[in-house]
């Protein structure tokens, strides 16, 4: 078996009409998986996915041939044959097979067929549902995602920081913590600490970068305890958190706005196969929703008048599950969609939180009532990010430590950024998951990641 003559299908699809005039009737070579495999009349047709991108490639064979006749859905094969241009059919170009050679055939008990099948199922067959059209799509665009994440930053000045996976710190201060000990019995021998736990965020890490190199960020793995069995909460996602110097909280939305709708407009340029697929069977709004987040400016209202908004639509008649509503309230993702999609109907910064309900590390407000955090809030997910002024007042700071209880020791070095050569500083979060579900239009968590780990969820 040859595997280096092999051209990739995508390579195929990105190339202009006179480069494909070029390539009309000479011999290539394919290696791929069969998707569909029909006979109609004297020719037989195979649909093959190479995995380099989302459409498939058609190859034509004769019904004589017996053996493709009986070749599998989930098959794989290596095809030569004549590449033909195809002009009156639906597809560009097919392949005129000259030889098929069948590689692995597939078993009885290949889960996936032609018959519709449920993401629910799918969910309980991680490794084979990325052969499908709708999670072949998903991984591509996700990877694409983080592809351009990167290149904005790198391309704006930014360092990339691997921040610790293990910590002992809690940086949100919510104790939605995983432990971590290398033995059960002896749970402090490995770090003679007590309280080593998977990091909930790596910005308490990632700030003295910032302090020092202005721009930095991170991109990686966090997990969070949390008891949250909903379609937007995992156990184990990945985050972004940049983090900037010199920088007050409208620097840290701008950025966030800038950053979003570039990562949003190149991803869509570049997965436009896959963008097309999930317009058509995900979610017939996508392309106009994506549209108006590219072009329009993001709203700025705060919590405040938010909570005002909130009340008059309770007053009008409309029913949220928590209704009390009041300055105080942490706004569950009923409000936050009801304030995204049918008041601003976009995106949204929901700003000046009450300190209660905000993490310790945010600058406090002159009305020393609320905090310089930002939420963006967007259209079927909720809340995308959160970010935050950093509070750099070193006694500021260590009061509310001290109100909120919090262990000083185990934050002495955080807090003693502020008192050497410290700059006003801001950053955010942004749940790469819920990023990929924004573009995608697909509806839950556990359909943008590989592995979905999740509150009572964990296949293997
Ligand atoms: O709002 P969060 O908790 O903010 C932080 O962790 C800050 N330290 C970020 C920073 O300022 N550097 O989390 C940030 C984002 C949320 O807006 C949400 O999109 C996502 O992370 N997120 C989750 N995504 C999936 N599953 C969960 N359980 C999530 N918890 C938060
Ligand atoms: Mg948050």
């Amino acid at each position: 078996m040859e595997l280096h003559e092999k051209v990739d299908v995508k390579d195929l699809y990105l190339k202009k009409p006179e480069e494909l005039k070029t390539l009309d009737n000479q011999n290539l070579e394919i290696g791929g998986f069969v998707r569909n495999n029909r006979c109609l009349g004297q020719v037989g047709f195979l649909s093959v996915n190479d995995g380099t991108c989302f459409d498939n490639i058609q190859v034509v064979y004769k019904n004589t041939d017996k053996d493709t006749l009986g070749i599998r859905l989930g098959s794989s094969v290596r095809v030569e044959g004549v590449f033909k241009l195809t002009p009156d059919a639906p597809q560009p170009f097919e392949i005129d097979a000259t030889k098929i050679e069948l590689i692995g055939s597939v078993g009885d008990n290949y889960p996936l067929q032609k018959k519709k099948t449920s993401f629910d199922y799918l969910r309980t067959i991680p490794q084979w549902r990325m052969k499908t059209n709708t999670f072949n799509a998903v991984f591509r665009v996700r990877s694409t995602l983080a592809y351009y994440i990167h290149q904005y930053f790198h391309d704006n000045g930014f360092l990339w920081i691997h921040t610790p996976i293990l910590t002992a710190n809690d940086c949100e201060g919510e104790g939605q913590t995983f432990n971590v000990y290398a033995d059960e019995k002896h749970p402090t021998e490995f770090f003679n600490k007590d309280n080593v736990h998977l990091t909930v965020s790596g910005q308490l890490h990632v700030e003295p970068f910032a302090l020092t190199y202005g721009k930095v960020y991170t991109f990686g793995p966090t997990f969070r305890a949390e008891k949250s069995n909903t379609t937007r909460h995992a156990a184990e996602f990945w985050m972004v958190e940049p983090e900037i110097s010199w920088a007050h909280m409208v620097d840290d939305e701008d950025l966030m706005e800038d950053f979003l709708k570039y990562v949003v407009k190149h991803t869509r340029e570049e997965c436009a196969q896959d963008m097309q697929f999930f317009a058509e069977r995900i979610d017939k709004d996508l392309p106009a929703r994506l549209d108006e987040f590219v072009s329009k400016p993001f709203t700025r209202v705060k919590y405040e008048d938010a909570i005002k908004i909130l009340q008059d639509a309770v007053k009008n008649g409309h029913h949220f599950d928590v209704s009390d509503i009041k300055f105080g309230l942490d706004l569950g993702s009923e409000h936050e969609r009801y304030l995204t999609e049918q008041v601003f109907k976009g995106p949204i910064f929901l700003t000046d939180y009450p300190k209660e309900i905000k993490a310790f590390y945010m600058k406090a407000n002159p009305d020393n009532k609320t905090v310089a955090a930002v939420d963006l809030l967007v259209p079927t997910i909720g809340e995308l990010c959160g970010g935050s002024e950093r509070e750099v007042d070193y006694d500021k700071l260590l009061n509310r430590m001290n109100e909120l209880k919090m262990n000083i020791p185990a934050y002495q070095w955080y807090l003693d950024l502020r008192k050497n050569g410290s700059i006003p500083h801001s950053g955010f979060g942004l749940g790469f998951e819920r990023l990929v579900m924004l573009v995608t239009g697909m509806q839950n968590i556990r359909d943008t990641l590989p592995y979905p780990r999740c509150y009572k969820d964990m296949l293997y």
